[in-house]
């Protein structure tokens, strides 16, 4: 067979070729590449970079087509603090984003970007963030340096030849990604496995529809697809055209009689949404006949349906899930997704060419070789406390090799949303189910959601921060003037979805979790899809509807009731304390905080 050159172009889009003529004029790439998306090309590629020492190539027998990359030890996560959106006006990015004015930026960027391309091929990526040709679907190009941001986008995104066709219709606008790890070569240098830049920029121009990334090869900062483009771009856009791109997972619950309903559900990064949407119901249960499928694990767009039924697509093809506690138990779905044709990054390495993470297994492999590529055994792990895979250690892996995908999953109209779950990760304060009492009481308890920080972004760990809608890092625009979007959602709906708030993390005294957590998340599950259904009971609290304890199936599981009180507690002095903190996120948001939220508040302060 004869392969082809990868310079020759794939597209005969005439905005497209000038754009990345100007581009290579300013990053001075020693060649181009043209990604078609094939298999033979993706081979290639892994081959190249098992070449240059990023990847290494994991044990075919047990791992097949897999591969593992250890990042700089300085490149681990996304950078928040480093992120920004450059709306012409400060105003529409709002106080809880970084904004630059964008035309000093502009200047700041021409000059990261010039000649930082040298030495390395420059790869023309085109993608489609949904189901190809899907009226849903969004069309970008992302011009990188990165082979590894290559591979990995995709497994994440449609990408290749029939995304160049879409684009050659020219009838979508195509959202230009320029992403550089920012280490140009000098003539004769030896690359490094990880090469990125100290500097770091996640750029986004809202209003132009443009990404401009620099300095990291890691996960959201590097492919754009995800964060960068299908929540803060698209944000945006949804926010100019009647939709809503959102940081939630889809998951279906069938029913004993073969029902099925849909629900969409935020939580904040590594809060467990890669875990609800592939939840494996408890074997009493699944029994009965009760079955979870999967539509999404992180990103979901919601757009109302010609009848006004709330409707909602993965804009992604794969899970960049979080490793460490991914396990058999806690996850079998996302183990039989990752076991094949799958990139690990920063993980533990076995001695026969496996990779291993915390809570993986019961009992660790007696030595491996750990993210940084040092020597790793529990008894050293025991002493310096040293972990075998980062925390943010991910995999990438095909969305198709779940074993619970929905049928459904690439239905380019979407499926359609019963209920919103709103989830944060907190040891007090948040009981562990309320429904709202209506549109804009959700839109409250999305709004002033807390969640204790994690792994996935570069900052502190465990403080509790507003994590609005689970979106802080994600909005593209004024906080503010998106809660005023998710309220005038409504209007185009004749069935809105219910709203719900749980939280699985709340401890006890000791510092233990009080709910089991993964599987036994189906009973909550079941409750809140029952009351959307007028099939379930619960009692009013101040907060919301609540279940009793005799509200929840409890088939199969010895579950005390007294745990489940304690679970289901208002302390009200705490909640003093949490309208507090509502109001100070309002004072911030103030000069664009819709009125129905200073009123959601004060109803709350009244009941309370
Ligand atoms: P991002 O990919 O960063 O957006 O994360 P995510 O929201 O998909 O989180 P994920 O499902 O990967 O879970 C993150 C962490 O939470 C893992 O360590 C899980 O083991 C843990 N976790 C998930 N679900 C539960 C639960 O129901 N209970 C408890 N206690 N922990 C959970
Ligand atoms: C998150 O942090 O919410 C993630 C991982 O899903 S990343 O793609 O790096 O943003
Ligand atoms: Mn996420």
């Amino acid at each position: 067979m004869k392969t082809r050159n990868p310079a020759t172009p794939l597209s005969t889009n005439r905005h497209l070729l000038r754009w990345i003529e100007k581009m290579v004029a300013l990053t001075t790439p020693a060649s181009i590449h043209w990604v078609d998306g094939s298999q033979e090309e993706y081979d290639t590629l892994c081959a190249e970079l098992v070449a240059a020492g990023t990847f290494s190539k994991l044990n075919e027998k047990l791992w097949p087509g897999c591969f593992h990359a250890r990042s700089d030890p300085s490149d681990v996560a996304r950078v928040e603090d480093r992120t920004f959106i450059c709306s012409l006006s400060k105003d529409n990015a709002g106080p809880t984003n970084n904004w630059v004015e964008p035309f000093e930026m502009r200047r700041k960027l021409k000059g990261l970007f010039a000649g930082c391309m040298a030495g390395r091929t420059l790869y023309v990526l085109p993608f489609s963030m949904g189901p190809v040709g899907s009226p849903m679907s969004q069309l970008g190009v992302q011009l990188t340096d990165s082979p590894y941001v290559v591979v990995n986008m995709r497994i994440m995104a449609r990408i290749g030849l029939p995304v160049f066709a879409e684009i050659d219709k020219a009838e979508k606008r195509v959202v230009p990604c320029m992403h550089s790890v920012g280490r140009p070569l000098a003539p004769g240098e030896k690359d490094v496995p990880w090469p990125c830049n100290p500097d770091k920029y996640i750029v986004h121009f809202p209003e132009s529809r443009e990404i401009w990334s620099f300095g990291s090869g890691y996960g959201g900062n590097a492919l754009l697809g995800k964060k960068c483009f299908a929540l803060r771009i698209a944000s945006a856009m949804a926010r100019d055209e009647g939709w809503m791109a959102e940081h939630m997972l889809i998951l279906g619950l069938k029913n004993p009689d073969g029902e099925k309903a849909y629900v969409a559900a935020a939580f904040p990064s590594a809060c467990g949404k890669t875990n609800f949407a592939m939840l494996v119901p408890p074997a009493a249960l699944a029994k009965q006949g009760w079955e979870i499928t999967t539509v999404g694990d992180d990103i979901a767009w919601l757009k109302p349906d010609a009848t006004g039924r709330l409707r909602a697509i993965n804009p992604e093809a794969g899970f960049f899930g979080v490793a460490p506690g991914t396990s058999l138990k806690t996850n079998p779905n996302a183990m039989a997704a990752l076991a094949k044709n799958s990139i690990f990054t920063n993980c533990g390495v076995t001695p026969e060419g496996g990779v291993w993470w915390e809570g993986m297994t019961d009992t660790p492999p007696p030595v491996c070789t750990d993210w940084q590529g040092k020597v790793w055994t529990p008894e050293i792990a025991k002493v310096t406390g040293a972990k075998a895979a980062h925390p943010n250690a991910r995999f990438t892996a095909p969305a198709s090799q779940c074993p619970t995908i929905d049928s459904e999953w690439e239905n380019p109209a979407g499926v359609p949303i019963t209920a919103i779950i709103f989830g944060g990760r907190r040891a007090t304060t948040t009981p562990l189910v309320y429904q709202t009492f209506n549109w804009s009481g959700g839109v409250y308890a999305g709004a002033t959601m807390g969640s204790e920080m994690t792994a996935a972004a570069a900052g502190t760990l465990g403080k509790v921060r507003r994590d609005p809608m689970a979106m802080l890092p994600f909005c593209g625009y004024n906080m503010a003037d998106y809660f005023r979007h998710w309220i005038k959602m409504q209007r185009d709906l004749s069935d809105s979805p219910r709203i719900f708030q749980v939280n699985w993390f709340r401890k006890d005294a000791d510092g233990k979790f009080l709910w089991p957590g993964f599987g036994e998340n189906l009973r909550i599950l079941r409750w809140i899809v029952g009351r959307c259904q007028g099939r379930c009971r619960a009692r009013e609290t101040p907060l919301g509807w609540m279940p009793r304890y005799d509200d929840i199936d409890w088939t199969g599981l010895d579950f005390p009731r007294e745990k489940f009180e304690q679970l289901s507690t208002l302390d009200r002095q705490a909640w003093r304390a949490e309208l507090i903190q509502h109001e100070e996120l309002f004072l911030d948001l103030h000069a664009h905080l819709p009125k129905e939220m200073i009123f959601e508040r004060e109803l709350l302060i009244c009941r309370l």
